[in-house]
Order: C-alpha cells, then structure tokens, then sequence
C-alpha cells in the first residue's frame, strides 16, 4: 500500500507523534504536582492531603511502577482481544476519568483515579509505541528516525507539562492541575480519533487467518526463539539504564536541591526546574543525534542496535562519574556545594545515553518481536521500565545511609560493566537477531522457511 507521506515520513507517524505528546503531557503533568498535592497541608490556601515525605515517595515509587508495569497486560490485551488501535483509544478514556477523578477532593475518588490512570497508561502507551513500528514496512530504513520523531514528541509533552500543570497546580489549585492534564488527554484523544483515516492498515487485530498458522498449533520458529532471546537480554540491560536514568527524580533531586549551588548571577535557580532538562535536552538534541548516527551508519561502521545499546551505557557511566566529580568538589572547595556545570553536564550525558538507548530499543523490539506477540514484547519493555523506576527508588534510599559518592560510583561501575559485555557481545547477538536489522531478500527468504 502507499502511505501519504508529510517530511519524508508517513502521515500516520504524526497523528501518533500528536497524541503521544498530550498523553505525555497529561502523565508528565499530573506527576509533577502528584508529590506535592499528597503532601501540601490539609489547611493550606491551596489544601493538600497532608501526608508526610515518605509516605508520598512511597506511593510515588508504588505508582512510578505499576503504571509501567500495567503495559505487560495492555500489550497481552492488545495481541488477544483488542488490536492496538482500539486499545489506545480504551486506555486514552481510562485516563481522561482517571484525571478528572483526581480532581474530586476525596480518597476514594483519588485512588479511583490513580488506578484508571495506571490502567489507562498500561493501554495505551506500549501500545501506540508498537504502531509506530507498524507504519514501517520491514527494512525500511525510516523507522529508527521515525521513532526519534516520536520520541521527541513524547519530549515537548514532557516539558510543557509541569510549567503549566505545575504553575497552575501549584499556585491557583491542584485540582486545576489535575484537570489540565485532563484536557491534555482529551486533546491527544482527538488528535488520534480524527488522525485515524491516516492509521487504517496499523494497529488493528491481526486477522485469525494471519495468526492462525503460527497459534499454539505451531511454535515459535528457531529464528523467532533466538530473536525472541535477544531481546529479553537487551530488556536486562534496560533495567540498569532505568535504574540510572530515574535517579533524576530522586537522590539527584534531592542532591541539586541540598548540595549543589544553584546560584547564576544572583538568581537561585529553583531545583524543580532541573526536573525539565531531560526532556530539554531530548528536543535539543534529539534530531542531531539522529543525524549523527545515520551518518555513522551510512559511513559503514557498526550501528546495529545492541552496539548503540553499548555506547549509551558507557556514556550513562561517564554521566556518573561526573556526579562523583560533584561530590568530591563540594568536599574539597570553600563553599562545600558542588558547582551546577557537573549537574548540567550530567543530565546532557543522560540524554545522550538515553537518545541511543530508549527510541533505538523501542524500534528494535518492533523490528524482532514475532507478530503474534507484538504488543506483549513492547508492553513487556515497559513493564521493565517499570522495574528499573522502583529500583532506583531503591538506590536513592540507600544512599541515605551508603552516601551519594558509594550510589553515584556503583551505579557508574554497573552501567560499565554492563556497556563492556554488550560490546563483547555485539557479534554474537546480532548472529541471534538473523539479519533483523537489515532484512535483504536472503533474510526475508529464511524467516519463510
Ligand atoms: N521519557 C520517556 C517517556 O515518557 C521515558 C520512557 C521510555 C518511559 C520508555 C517508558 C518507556 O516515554
């Protein structure tokens, strides 16, 4: 079929990149006021729950899990009942009641809105990222760039969000907060119903016919089994990315906001702000990077997958060993504060490691999972991500007793060693990947037979 294309891509890519950007928007903005309304006090001008620190983080961490961790059972209902079209559409409406839910000053009606939201999320989101693999034909060589355009979509949601949600949460009402991230779901929602004459052959409910010669009756082909393989390794390896990667929210948060100084010309600048520069610099950098190693690709060198995989570990790793420069720094200078360039250096790298890691792995799963299992392999790369979020939480919580310079130096040696074995191990996985990535007409051949 030929697809209407916009920017050299297919139209459907933006109707995904659209509606991907308010969920976002919706998730990113009700996260960032969710901490600060369970803890403002009940008698505040602007009253909260009045719930202590740790009791907030906790549930913070709880629902920073299962949202993602829902997306194994989205994916599941995906492949079985529902196609993922539809199941976006299901999960967009569970969270448009979710937030309005939450904007009801009562605690049946917050859990209420909790639970739609991690069910809505668990719906929709591994699998609209499943359609865009789905607008690529195999072998075409867009989809890696396709998925950068939407990773940075999913970015620019992530930066309004708390600006607005945030300021208005904050300062007039969190209900108003809440009901802002609730008209962000319903912008995405249109964009995706009204967008759907351009999505008409992704995302629906593979025909029995098309399933059937593969369903129980018949296992997994060896090629399947191996590609299959390969991607639950990349998803260990994901863990420790994740687990590095959302220290952000937490001991780095915490470290930005107690010891490092944040003056610039007579300005404090407020520790929430930092919470805005991964998705900064993803809109900054993201179309670059993309370039780059299109380039890098095309000059013939190595950049498959797992390789990218390898050098944002080592570059996540670098991002760490920045934070302990931090931390000696502020030992050994008057001032006893880290100066904010190891902070602002930090999260660049972060973005760096996260531009090969998170958009790449997303198309790779697209490109590897077998058919039938498409969903499920996607929503079970979020429920991954889902586990490194609370593992990191973890690692915060230790640093409370270990210190920041014993965390910030494991976490830097983990995503070392784990950067060293993937590159070791690059040949050898993409043996098991049967020519996934490049798809000639020898490789389309064997996966036939
Ligand atoms: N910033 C990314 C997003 O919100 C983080 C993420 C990547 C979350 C992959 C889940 C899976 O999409």
């Amino acid at each position: 079929m030929q697809q209407e294309t916009l920017f050299g891509h297919p139209k459907g890519l933006f109707v995904l990149f659209f509606t991907e950007l308010w969920e976002r928007f919706s998730f990113y903005g009700m996260r960032a006021i969710l901490v600060l309304y369970l803890t403002a006090l009940t008698t505040a001008d602007n009253p909260g729950l009045g719930w202590t620190s740790k009791e907030a983080l906790a549930l913070y961490g709880w629902y920073g899990m299962f949202v993602y961790f829902m997306g194994i059972f989205g994916g599941a209902i995906a492949d079985k009942w529902l196609g993922q079209k539809k199941s976006v559409i299901v999960g967009g409406v569970f969270i448009i009641l979710g937030q309005f839910a939450l904007t009801v000053h009562n605690m049946a009606m917050f859990y209420t809105g909790l639970v739609l939201i991690v069910c809505g999320v668990g719906l929709l989101k591994p699998n609209i990222s499943t359609m865009v693999g789905g607008l690529y034909p195999k072998g075409d060589g867009r989809r890696d760039a396709g998925f950068t355009l939407f990773y940075i979509g999913i970015n620019i949601g992530a930066l309004a969000a708390p600006l607005l949600v945030g300021y208005y949460g904050e300062n007039v009402s969190w209900h108003l907060g809440f009901s802002l991230a609730g008209f962000g779901m319903i912008a995405g929602q249109i964009v995706f119903v009204f967008g759907g004459k351009y999505l008409k052959n992704v995302g629906n409910l593979l025909k029995h016919s098309e399933t059937e010669s593969h369903l129980a009756s018949q296992p997994l082909t060896k090629i399947e089994k191996d590609r299959v393989v390969v991607l639950l390794l990349s998803f260990l390896i994901v863990i420790v990315f994740w687990a590095a990667y959302e220290q952000a929210g937490g001991l780095m948060n915490l470290y930005a906001r107690d010891k490092v100084d944040r003056l610039v010309g007579g300005f404090e600048i407020p520790t929430s702000w930092f919470q805005s520069l991964h998705a900064f610099y993803v809109v900054l950098i993201g179309a670059p990077m993309a370039w780059l190693w299109l380039k890098w690709g095309n000059m013939g060198k190595e950049s498959s997958a797992i390789f990218k995989m390898a050098v944002g570990m080592i570059i996540m790793s670098i991002s760490f060993l920045a934070l302990m420069g931090a931390v000696y720094d502020a030992s050994v200078n008057m001032l006893g504060k880290a100066p904010i360039y190891w902070l602002l250096f930090s999260y660049l790298l972060h973005v760096v490691a996260e531009l090969s890691i998170s958009p790449v792995s997303l198309s790779f799963i697209t490109k590897l999972a077998p058919a039938k299992y498409a969903s499920l392999m996607m929503g079970s790369y979020f429920a991954i991500v889902g586990i490194g979020n609370k593992a990191a939480g973890m690692l915060g919580e230790a640093a409370q007793d270990a210190g920041e310079m014993y965390i910030f130096g494991v976490i830097a040696a983990a995503c070392l060693i784990v950067g060293f074995l993937l590159f070791f191990l690059v040949k050898k996985l993409k043996a098991l990947t049967h020519g996934a990535e490049e798809v000639t007409p020898e490789v389309v051949l064997a996966e036939q037979e």
